[in-house]
């Protein structure tokens, strides 16, 4: 990561988590491994209607350090900031009789919900040392890169299959269950499987994931984190997948993914306008990821640019999961020569946005940002990486 954000590269969260580890437990980790936040460039809340999306993996990543241990008792301590809960927390490996819930401090409930849905027995208790460098609360996806180093961390100590699908749904279920929050399969997936220099052009109905190259010099990726966060965000999100639901019901379909926009204006007086509005911007948000993808793999730019600001607009006016910070962001970026095109990125109600454009024009581009900004953004110039790994130099 070589933006204005200071984010940590991953040997320096490697080599911080090491210190902990040393320090907390005495004697070396046996196991590191890391997994990635992410940026999502188009197809925003068709995740959970069976649509497409088009995430790419970030070099922010969250690192784990670890080891096994004898007896039932897990200790786990984490380096990054956790809103003044506490940072270690020791819970005993699950049974069928008492299984992980969630409980305090809240940082926790994503690796207790990991624990719970590993899909290999049996898991030895462990030791670990969480350290983030993604932006927490800032639509990057740090929970899915947690529960997918948990995942990942816990494959060293206890084999699985290896099916890298499955694994991201484990990680989704955790965050249903142990985050109390309905996501879709998206981030987690990407985490898993991202791919150094390409965007994942993901199917979340089939679960298959096609590569699309996004590595040309000539072309930047930025993220401007608004570093607002509405707190509204808790209820909106479940509310939106519930409106989908109803939406598709209502069309006679199992989800938007089999809806067109003409089944919707036939049905419309069937429904009230928010569902109607709301059905209007998954359909056609999927049919713009499709587009934006063949745009990229044409190298199209202005056209994929154009195709983001439409996605903007439509979860600005249709969806209603934008905010004032992350609307001037993006009007803001696309005032400047050179932007093909900028859009939030994520849930919604805060966090980021995500900008395409020239690589000569960066400088001036963060410059006028931070003009038309009341707020201060940070931030970070970003190439597409690679999914969840083991770190390597460790002893196993
Ligand atoms: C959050 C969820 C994802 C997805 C996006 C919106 O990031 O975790 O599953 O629904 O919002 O596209």
């Amino acid at each position: 990561m070589d933006g204005e954000g200071s984010a940590a590269g991953v040997g320096a969260l490697l080599a911080a988590a090491l210190r902990v580890y040393e320090r907390s437990y005495g004697g070396e980790a046996q196991v590191a491994v890391c997994a990635p936040g992410r940026v999502n460039l188009i197809g925003e809340h068709t995740d959970y209607n069976q649509g497409l999306v088009l995430p790419m993996a970030l070099p922010l990543v969250t690192v784990i350090v670890g080891s096994s241990t004898s007896g039932q008792s897990c200790s786990v301590e984490t380096i990054t900031d956790s809103a003044d809960e506490p940072r270690r927390v020791d819970f005993d490996l699950p049974t069928e009789s008492s299984p992980l819930t969630r409980g305090r401090p809240a940082w926790a409930n994503y690796v207790k919900g990991v624990v719970q849905h590993y899909r290999a027995q049996p898991l030895p208790a462990f030791k670990a040392v969480i350290a983030s460098s993604v932006p927490l609360g800032g639509g990057l996806s740090s929970s899915a890169s947690l529960e997918v180093a948990v995942y990942t961390f816990l494959q060293q100590l206890c084999p699985d299959d290896g099916d890298k699908v499955a694994k991201a749904v484990a990680c989704q279920q955790a965050e249903h269950t142990h985050a109390g929050v309905p996501c879709g399969i998206m981030d987690q997936f990407v985490s898993v499987l991202g791919k150094e220099g390409h965007a994942l052009l993901i199917d979340c109905r089939s679960l298959e994931a096609t590569p699309v190259p996004l590595a040309d010099p000539a072309l930047v990726i930025l993220i401007t984190n608004s570093n607002v966060r509405h707190s509204l965000t808790g209820s909106e999100y479940p509310s939106r997948r519930k409106q989908c639901e109803n939406a598709a019901a209502i069309l006679g379909k199992s989800s938007l993914r089999d809806a067109t926009m003409q089944n919707l204006e036939d049905a419309k007086d069937r429904m009230d306008s928010v569902t109607y509005q709301r059905a209007h911007h998954v359909i056609e948000e999927i049919a713009r990821t499709a587009q934006a993808a063949d745009a990229l793999k044409r190298g199209a730019y202005a056209e994929f640019g154009r195709l983001m600001v439409e996605s903007h607009n439509s979860l600005r006016d249709l969806y209603e999961v934008s905010c004032p910070e992350l609307d001037v962001l993006v009007a803001a970026a696309m005032e400047v020569d050179g932007v093909f095109g900028s859009r939030m990125t994520g849930g919604g109600f805060g966090g980021c946005t995500v900008t395409l454009l020239q690589a000569d024009a960066t400088e001036r581009t963060i410059k006028h940002i931070q003009e038309k900004y009341s707020g201060r953004p940070t931030f970070y110039i970003t190439t597409p990486s690679e999914g969840a790994r083991v770190l390597s130099g460790m002893k196993s």
